[in-house]
């Protein structure tokens, strides 16, 4: 921001350039008017997000207590190490919303022991492979084509640790693994971590089975919980610690709405095993591991534990009647013998397979006030041009929107899609809608959900 009173004045000016100095090279004037076009952008974003329907299904937003967190001073500070065991001076503060957040966190997930460090979902699963697994190692996941996230392959974390990757067969009417043929599969394979869990996440992963295959093999069981780590704690999806899961690896930013981040979590009483998840955090892969974001995780697990079930409970009830609205009014919503979705997702789809109807799809609604990501569905292979939609409700849910305005949102939807409409004027209708919901609730103080927009 332009300080008013200083722009006009030579001399403060010149003083500014002395401070600038490696950028001598660009005139002081255009780094400021870049500077502030940036923050321009900023607020245009913000009232991009305001005005619109927010609707991916990885995204959420911040209540007000958990953004004083993380725009604190704790932004520019260093803590390696673990509460009372630091490498600086000046964390005694920290210790003290580390050590609270550990302690929530444990009630929170129902386990013995977290880490809250972790910078995020992917720095989780880089994390909890280092800590399991050994160059050169096999390891059985979801393929990213049936919804497995990029950490589980070979461009990803997968690929980072050298591991020889071996993917589940996948049943196409469930949407999750085929429990035969992946048990056999891991059986077979010896892999030495079977890793679970899915971006496309419509029903719980039948675990038990397949985490008894792997640890008959002496494989460990990690459940990758970032999308619907919130509907796990909020016990409205299934209990991965409780059925085999030997770490669970997840974001915070997600179903679980907190700051950007995640969490490694296990039921394991050994400190032993303790010590290698937390070595693996610290210093395996983070060295400052982001301490507002740690606060703000703090925070938001206070919360949770307070409105959490409540939040969970109404986004997986939002998710089947925004299904079931949609199928009405004659979208193609996948997994109907299934009732649709047992999470936050909907699936639905477009056009033939890999036309790209899911991208037009994704750009219409976009014009049309509604923010989704064209997804890959059963059939496609190029995931550029995919013929589905996946869709959330997490943020829309967190600003008190209900089973009816799920039937006013796929109103929305047909207006843009099916009806052929004008986008123009679907997205003057939604944005007068959106207008009506823009408090975060499901927290303390609820408060202004886009404050950049000002
Ligand atoms: C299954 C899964 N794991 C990990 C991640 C990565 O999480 P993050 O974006 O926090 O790194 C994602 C992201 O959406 C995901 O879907």
């Amino acid at each position: 921001m332009v300080v008013r009173g200083e722009e006009g004045s030579s001399r403060s000016r010149i003083d500014k350039r002395r401070n600038l100095g490696p950028l001598r090279h660009t005139s002081y004037m255009s780094n400021e008017s870049t500077a502030n076009q940036i923050l321009r952008s900023v607020r245009d974003s913000g009232t991009h997000y305001a005005t619109s329907l927010p609707m991916i299904a990885s995204e959420n937003i911040l209540s007000p207590l958990v953004a004083r967190a993380v725009a604190s001073d704790l932004h520019g500070r260093y803590a390696e190490g673990l509460p009372g065991k630091r490498y600086y001076q000046g964390c005694d503060d920290f210790d003290t919303i580390e050590s609270t957040g550990i302690e929530s966190a444990k009630r929170v997930f129902n386990c013995n022991f977290v880490n809250i460090q972790s910078i995020s979902g992917t720095v989780s699963n880089i994390a909890a492979l280092k800590a399991l697994s050994k160059p050169g190692d096999s390891i059985t996941a979801v393929s990213t084509a049936d919804g497995g996230h990029i950490s589980h392959a070979n461009m990803g974390a997968v690929g980072v640790r050298g591991l020889d990757l071996h993917t589940y067969a996948w049943n196409e009417d469930r949407m999750e693994p085929d429990v035969d043929r992946s048990a056999e599969m891991i059986r077979e394979v010896e892999p030495s971590v079977a890793l679970f869990g899915q971006s496309v996440f419509l029903f719980p992963t039948p675990l038990q089975e397949l985490a008894d295959a792997a640890h008959e093999v002496g494989a460990s069981v990690i459940y990758d919980a970032a999308h619907v780590l919130g509907l796990v704690a909020g016990g409205v999806f299934q209990d991965p610690l409780r059925e085999g899961a030997d770490v669970m690896t997840g974001s915070s930013h997600k179903t679980f709405p907190g700051p950007q981040g995640g969490f490694l979590i296990s039921d394991s009483d050994q400190e032993k095993f303790h010590r290698k998840l937390n070595n693996s955090v610290f210093p395996g892969t983070c060295s400052s591991y982001h301490l507002h974001h740690v606060a703000g995780k703090a925070v938001a697990l206070a919360e949770f534990e307070e409105f959490g079930h409540a939040y969970a409970r109404d986004i997986v009830s939002n998710a089947k009647a925004l299904a079931e609205s949609l199928a009405a009014r004659g979208f193609d919503v996948l997994a109907e013998d299934r009732g649709y979705t047992a999470s936050h997702q909907v699936l639905t789809r477009h056009g033939e397979q890999d036309s790209g109807a899911g991208k037009k799809a994704a750009r219409t609604l976009e014009e049309s006030g509604i923010i989704t990501n064209m997804n890959m569905l059963p059939g496609d292979t190029k995931a550029l041009s995919p013929s589905g939609l996946r869709l959330g409700v997490p943020e829309l849910t967190r600003l008190g929107m209900g089973k009816e305005e799920m039937d006013e949102v796929a109103h929305y939807f047909q207006r843009a899609l099916l009806d052929g409409e004008d986008p123009a004027s679907v997205k003057r209708d939604v944005t007068r809608f959106k207008s009506d919901f823009s408090v975060v609730r499901y927290c303390f103080e609820p408060g202004e959900a886009y404050p950049s927009t000002g």
